[in-house]
């Protein structure tokens, strides 16, 4: 299953990490089977699907609670997400995008991050998910500075220790649910390990998130957008990962749908006792949260641009 450095076979597909994506399927670019959830989409946009670790497990008794407390004051014994004078600009752009002097989110804490349109959210977390690098500074996920880790490195520590849920779900349209689900088991030696068994954790979390049974075979493009979110939610909670990131995750639903899977997800950070920076530019939702943080109350860029 495995291919060398970083690159997975699936499904008689070949896979590899991608840049900004997370997971990139390089071979047999033909179109994927089943229906397709969005019949317009140019057959080339399925190359850079992300497939993003993800993950569950049962409630445990945690000093999570009293760490939350003292959840701003995180030091870096108990941090999750530990950021020290980090910069980052796009290629060809003269301002930094990303100019953070410091950001810590303890383990187990529950963080809401917002800020408007273009602020660099998703460019924070594609920094934290090791998608892009930064020009200067430290990014220390469970005490590992990931930017001083080679490529295969920075891949290998996010599919162990990260689920990533995106505002586009990035699921994969040729596999059923279920297969979705375990992808982040077949990437990671150690989320398997976690999950116990792949499939009875996927169902489990399935269930959990409502989904029903005679959706579990069926492919991801034949779910609606609701249905491919809790796919999405399942396959970062899969194995247990000790960090949760979401990039606004609930902008394809309704209000109530919003506040339902919000719920959800935080319950589900809580019962592993992940670190979950979830980033909307919605505030309404930040009443759900431990901490609630403007990006530009951390970013000098995202201050100077607003
Ligand atoms: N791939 C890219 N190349 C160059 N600039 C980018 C790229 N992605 C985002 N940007 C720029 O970075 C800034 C922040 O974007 P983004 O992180 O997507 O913001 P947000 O998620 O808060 O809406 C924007 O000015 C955007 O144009
Ligand atoms: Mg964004």
């Amino acid at each position: 299953m495995v291919q060398g450095t970083g690159r997975y076979r699936l499904r008689g597909r070949v896979l590899r990490p991608a840049r900004r994506a997370g997971w990139q399927y390089i071979a047999n670019r033909g179109r994927p089977a089943g229906r397709r959830s969005e019949p317009g989409r140019h057959p080339a946009a399925y190359s850079r699907l992300a497939i993003h670790p993800a993950n569950h497990a049962p409630r445990l008794p945690t000093s999570a609670d009293q760490r939350r407390v003292s959840g701003s004051m995180a030091n870096a014994a108990n941090a999750a997400i530990e950021l020290t004078h980090l910069h980052f600009h796009w290629p060809r752009q003269q301002q930094a995008c990303i100019d953070i002097p410091d950001f810590t989110v303890a383990a187990g804490e529950r963080v809401f991050l917002h800020g408007p349109s273009g602020a660099g959210k998703s460019t924070l977390l594609g920094l934290l998910g090791g998608v892009a690098t930064p020009q200067r500074g430290a990014i220390r996920l469970l005490g590992t500075d990931i930017t001083r880790l080679p490529d295969a490195g920075r891949n290998r520590f996010r599919a162990d220790h990260i689920g990533f849920i995106f505002q586009q779900f990035n699921l994969l349209p040729w596999l059923s649910a279920l297969d979705n689900a375990m992808l982040p088991c077949t990437f990671s030696v150690r989320r398997r390990q976690r999950a116990g068994d792949p499939g009875a954790q996927a169902r489990r979390l399935f269930a959990q998130l409502d989904l029903s049974p005679d959706l579990w075979n069926r492919p991801a493009s034949e779910l609606s957008v609701g249905q491919q979110q809790r796919v999405a939610a399942a396959r970062a909670l899969i194995g247990r990962p000790e960090i949760l990131i979401a990039d606004e995750p609930t902008s394809a639903l309704d209000a109530p749908r919003q506040q339902a899977f919000t719920e959800l997800l935080l319950a589900e950070a809580g019962a592993v006792d992940a670190a979950l920076l979830f980033v909307s530019h919605d505030e309404r939702l930040a009443t759900h949260f431990d901490r609630s943080v403007a990006l530009a109350d951390i970013n000098r860029s995202a201050r100077e641009r607003s």
